[in-house]
This record gives structure tokens, C-alpha cells and sequence, in this order.
């Protein structure tokens, strides 16, 4: 029976690819055992069949396993992957985190829209698969079929990012400020707007407000800034979409990919404002058409101000795997160009399906 390792499992990601691993029935006929950075030898989930928590860092406990699947961070990948290696294990590792995404010994896992990319990986040997950055996996859920189409020329996306991209500690966060901004309402209330923009200006600008994760009030407004700055005056976050896009399709040349990052105050859905020019004029029929068949997920939403409002929003779409994408029409910028809005959750396909599904698709490639 093929050995599995969890690393990170309690964290958010964790939590949610517990989850998702429970209601698919992923955990029969694999052996689970689950790694603690900070309670080794403490009570392990029940599918661990009383075995208790694994040592994160002992690599001869991680060498065990056929396969490690790491929830845990950027900063464990980077102290462990490489020394788990150089000792020789060449299990498979499958990540969340972004560190190993780009190296050359590494696939991107968006089965969705690349299963054959990954069934090259594991035919020619590819041991290492990483999940995507969030952003770029959702908008490749929503937009995977023009792309595939091969009708793609350049593509803008303007983003929407929820609070959970940033860590579960910024969505607490989040919620605190929201509370700070409407304290003073409820305390004076009063049913004029411009008294009341007033209480909330002043609670956004207090010093009361919560803001150590964001640095800076995210309730009630909006930070223009994902991630580390990069040369060009791109953030890490804007040039994922580019590089991650191409490398997740195996794109060649690639497809130029850019746009402006945002993080608004939404809890766990990444919405994204796309602005697509293709390379031919194609009749908007066509491009529904071809969307809609790219994979059993994506919901083409009519463009009318009913179906928008009700389907195509961080409300509608939290929880679900459904990657709604609406707003589809012709730009005023000629007639190659399209518009088009899409949401998804970032927890579920931009962060643990990914994850989830690898490990099927490994089992079916080992037969075990
Ligand atoms: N970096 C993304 C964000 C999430 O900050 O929203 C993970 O891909």
C-alpha cells in the first residue's frame, strides 16, 4: 500500500484538503501518516489508524513515505526538500507551496486544464509537482479554452484577491476590521450617509484599527499591492501570471500574460477582470462554446445584470469548485478583443483540489 505523508495538514490549505480528501474517499487504500512540526508523537487523525504524529523534520521518517504531500509552507519546503533528496529518497512530492514551481525538475498541477503535461512528467520520470500560484489557476479554470484553442494572443488580468490568499491570519484580521468600521456606526447611529462615511473614515484612519498583517485598513478599501516587488515594477504576484500560466500549459513561445494585483476585502474568492485579445475575430457564440467545454467546472455565466449579480460573485461561488466566468463581450477596442469577469475559490481549485487530484492521478500512474 502506498505510503503517504502530511505535512501542514492542520494548517488552512491542510484543513481544506482534509476535507476535500474525506468527502472523495481519498484515504482508502493508501497508508496515511501525518507529519507535526510542533507536536510530534501527539494524536494523529483517525485515518492514521492510531499511528502518531511523524517528526516534520526527520528526514528518515519523511523517507518512508512514496509520497509527501506538504501544506506547510515555502519556508519547510526550502529547509527540507533538498537535504530529503540529497539523502536519497526519490519519492514523489507534492506541494502547495511556490518554492520548487518554476524549477525545471518540477511540473505544475492544474489536471484540469494540463493533464498532459503532468502524464509527461510522470512518464518521463518527473518526481516533484507543485500547485499553481491562485490567481493564475483560477483564471486557467475560467479561461483554459480559449487558450487550448490556441486563440489566445495576449491576455490582461486585473485582479480581485481575497484575504485567504495571504494566510488565515489576515482573514482574522479582516473580519476584526470590519467590526472596528462599524463599532462607531452602531454605537451613533444615524441615517446620514455623509455622518456616517465620517464615522467609518475615521475608524479606517484610527490607530484602534487592527492592521499588523496588511499593514494598512483593508475594510472598506483596498490594497494595490500582492507580494514581494519585483525589477520592472511588476509585484512576485503580477509576474506569476505570465511566467505560471505558460509553464502550467507547456505554452511555446509563450503567451504574454500581465496585469495589476489587488487585494480587496473578500474572505477566500479571487475574482478577476480579464481583458482577452485573441488572435482572430471570433463570434462571441464561439467563445462561450469554447469555454464552456474546456472542463466540467466552469460555469458560463449569460452577461445580463440577473445572472451576474447572482452567479458570478464571491457570495455565489465560496465553498463551491464552480469557476464562474461572465461578463463575456466584445470590447470597444476592436474586434479580437474580449472582456470577460470570472471568480473561484482560492482555498478549493487555487489552492488543495490540485493537491488532491495529483495524488489520484499518481496512484492510477503506480497502479496502487
Ligand atoms: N499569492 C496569492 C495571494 C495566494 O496572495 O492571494 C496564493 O497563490
Amino acid at each position: 500500500m502506498l505510503r503517504v505523508g502530511f505535512i501542514g495538514w492542520r494548517g488552512m490549505v491542510g484543513s481544506v484538503l482534509m476535507q476535500r480528501m474525506r468527502e472523495e474517499n481519498d484515504f482508502r487504500g493508501i497508508e496515511p501518516a501525518f507529519f507535526s512540526t510542533s507536536n510530534v508523537g501527539g494524536a494523529a487523525p483517525a485515518e492514521a489508524q492510531g499511528e502518531p504524529l511523524r517528526d516534520a523534520a526527520n528526514l528518515k521518517d519523511l523517507a518512508a513515505c512514496d509520497v509527501l504531500i506538504s501544506c506547510q509552507g515555502g519556508e519547510y519546503t526550502t529547509e527540507i526538500y533538498t537535504p530529503l533528496r540529497k539523502s536519497g529518497w526519490s519519492g514523489y512530492w507534492i506541494d502547495a507551496a511556490s518554492t520548487l514551481r518554476m524549477s525545471d525538475d518540477a511540473v505544475i498541477i492544474l489536471d484540469a486544464v494540463n493533464l498532459p503535461v503532468i502524464q509527461k512528467g510522470l512518464a518521463n520520470g518527473v518526481r516533484t509537482y507543485a500547485g499553481g500560484n491562485c490567481t493564475v489557476s483560477l483564471m486557467l479554470m475560467a479561461a483554459a479554452g480559449l487558450f487550448s484553442a490556441g486563440l489566445v494572443e495576449w491576455m490582461t488580468t486585473m485582479t480581485y484577491q481575497a484575504a485567504s490568499g495571504a494566510g488565515a491570519a489576515k482573514m482574522l484580521e479582516l473580519v476584526k476590521q470590519m467590526g472596528v468600521l462599524t463599532d462607531p456606526v452602531r454605537k451613533s447611529p444615524s441615517e446620514n450617509a455623509l455622518e456616517v462615511d465620517r464615522l467609518v473614515i475615521a475608524a479606517q484612519r484610527s490607530r484602534e484599527l487592527p492592521a499588523a498583517e496588511f499593514g494598512a485598513p483593508l475594510a472598506g478599501s483596498l490594497i494595490p499591492w500582492i507580494d514581494k516587488e519585483m525589477p520592472g515594477g511588476q509585484t512576485k504576484e503580477e509576474w506569476k501570471g505570465m511566467a505560471e500560466t505558460n509553464k502550467i500549459l507547456g505554452l511555446d513561445p509563450s503567451v504574454p500574460v500581465d496585469g495589476i494585483c489587488v487585494r480587496i476585502g473578500t474572505m477566500r474568492c479571487h475574482s478577476q477582470g480579464l481583458c482577452i485579445k485573441l488572435k482572430r475575430d471570433v463570434p462571441l457564440r464561439e467563445v462561450e462554446d469554447l469555454l464552456a467545454a474546456s472542463n466540467p467546472w466552469v460555469r458560463v455565466i449569460p452577461n445580463n445584470k440577473e445572472s451576474s449579480i447572482r452567479c458570478l460573485t464571491p457570495t455565489a461561488v465560496s465553498g463551491t469548485l464552480n469557476v464562474p466566468i461572465g461578463r463575456l463581450h466584445k470590447l470597444n477596442l476592436g474586434p479580437e478583443f474580449f472582456g470577460a469577469f470570472t471568480v473561484g475559490d482560492q482555498l478549493l481549485w487555487g489552492a488543495a483540489e490540485p493537491l488532491r487530484r495529483m495524488l489520484g492521478i499518481l496512484r492510477e500512474h503506480l497502479g496502487a
